[in-house]
């Protein structure tokens, strides 16, 4: 078996629900349940005895420790981290508790539990470290696509905890030997996107008609990649990644913030349209900027393609229509993700940007 966390988020259920869609090895998911996590996200695995959902923190390392001793687990994927760039700038400690010392605590735990192992199961162990491509900082406009080795530059206490945390698991392997591996991917979106993150804030607050808030010029670049690509690229690397390796992932699909908000009222024109017939592009109003706001990410997605042959099988056409229709289609799921704290999230981001 594997233990995953975070597996509650965003892409960890997704992760989740398409592990148990290829097999049937048993995975046991250990979530804090932050706002970030959802049970509801996994409701169809609740009669599924081969998925074991453990509450708690990464941190707790009597609590890891237990988990590895009891399960035995030939891998561990490690999702969890609080991951939203404005949370950041707004309350860093979180994002510094978990990012950083939770994954320190976590690779303590699992360090204990590897070198515990026999041969050939501890030649065999992998801890997968999933991380961002923040971490490489901002490109400019004409400047190449980001490599594995890429020098680290984090602009925002989102990605600069997030680089510690790639350092303490390179340093554990470097150090100690622990066979890990490292993904530094690209923007996800699909379903159970949290609607706090530009592609699902934007389909749920046209569909509530409120404004579309568009940070600064809405000219800054993110490289798109549907999550179920992501989680592909994650099982390939965690089957045949290279231990102490690096792999970048992205979807090729380098668009404009404004480019993504306009196609994304196209598709709600097309296939939800406004009751007054207006476009929901009418909607979109432009904010003050994110303070230290990157401009620019692109990956180089070549190694893991010649490496491991991995490629993305959505373009970014098909996976916004599945994912605006995810939205659409699950409107309960939104309702029930919107409670009182979320509420007071949208109030203190972006009543200040006017
Ligand atoms: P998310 O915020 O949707 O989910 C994070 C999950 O981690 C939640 O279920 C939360 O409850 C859990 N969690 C938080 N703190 C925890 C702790 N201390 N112990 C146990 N669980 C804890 O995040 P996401 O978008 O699914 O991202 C997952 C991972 O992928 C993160 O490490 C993130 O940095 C990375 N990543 C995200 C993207 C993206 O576009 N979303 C892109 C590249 C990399
Ligand atoms: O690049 C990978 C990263 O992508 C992950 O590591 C992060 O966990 C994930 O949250 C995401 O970070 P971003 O900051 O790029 O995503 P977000 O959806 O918050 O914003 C995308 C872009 O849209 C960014 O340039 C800011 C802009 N934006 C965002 C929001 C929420 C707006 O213009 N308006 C908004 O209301």
């Amino acid at each position: 078996m594997i233990l995953t966390t975070g597996s509650a988020g965003f892409i960890g259920s997704n992760f989740v629900l398409d592990w148990f869609d290829q097999g049937d090895e048993a995975l046991i998911n250990l979530d804090k349940l932050t706002y970030a996590g959802n049970l509801e996200n996994l409701a169809s695995l609740k009669d599924n005895p081969k998925h074991i959902f453990v509450h708690g923190d990464i941190g707790d390392k009597a609590l890891v420790s237990s988990l590895l001793a009891r399960h035995r687990p030939r891998a561990v994927v490690n999702f969890a981290a609080e991951s939203h760039v404005d949370r950041s700038i707004h309350g860093p400690e979180d994002f510094i508790q978990t990012n950083v010392v939770g994954t320190f605590h976590l690779l303590e735990a699992v360090r204990a539990y590897w070198s515990s192992l026999p041969e050939p199961d501890r030649a065999d162990f992998r801890f997968l470290h999933v991380s961002t491509d923040e971490v490489y900082g901002s490109l400019s406009k004409d400047e190449p696509a980001f490599t594995e080795t890429h020098r680290y530059e984090p602009n925002s206490p989102y990605s600069a905890s997030k680089a510690a945390s790639d350092h303490l698991v390179r340093a554990y392997h470097h150090t100690y030997g622990l066979p890990v591996l490292t993904t530094n991917c690209s923007n996800n979106y699909g379903p159970y996107h949290f609607p706090e993150k530009l592609i699902p804030l934007m389909i749920v607050n046209a569909l509530a008609g409120k404004s579309l808030p568009v940070y600064g010029d809405g000219q800054q670049i993110r490289d798109w990649l549907y999550v179920k690509d992501h989680c592909s690229a994650i099982r390939r690397v965690l089957e045949k990644g290279r231990p102490g390796e690096v792999y970048n992932i992205g979807g090729w699909n380098e668009k404009a913030n404004l480019d993504i908000v306009h196609t994304v009222c196209r598709l709600l024109d097309e296939l939800k349209p406004r009751s007054d017939g207006k476009p929901y592009g009418d909607q979109i109003t432009f904010v003050a900027d994110r303070p230290g706001h990157d401009r620019r990410y692109a990956i180089d997605a070549r190694k893991i393609e010649r490496e491991l042959g991995w490629k993305p099988a959505e373009t970014f056409e098909s996976g916004i229509r599945k994912t605006v229709e995810w939205y659409l289609e699950n409107q309960s799921w939104v309702t029930n993700v919107l409670s009182g704290s979320y509420r007071q999230w949208v109030e203190k981001n972006y009543a200040e940007r006017g």
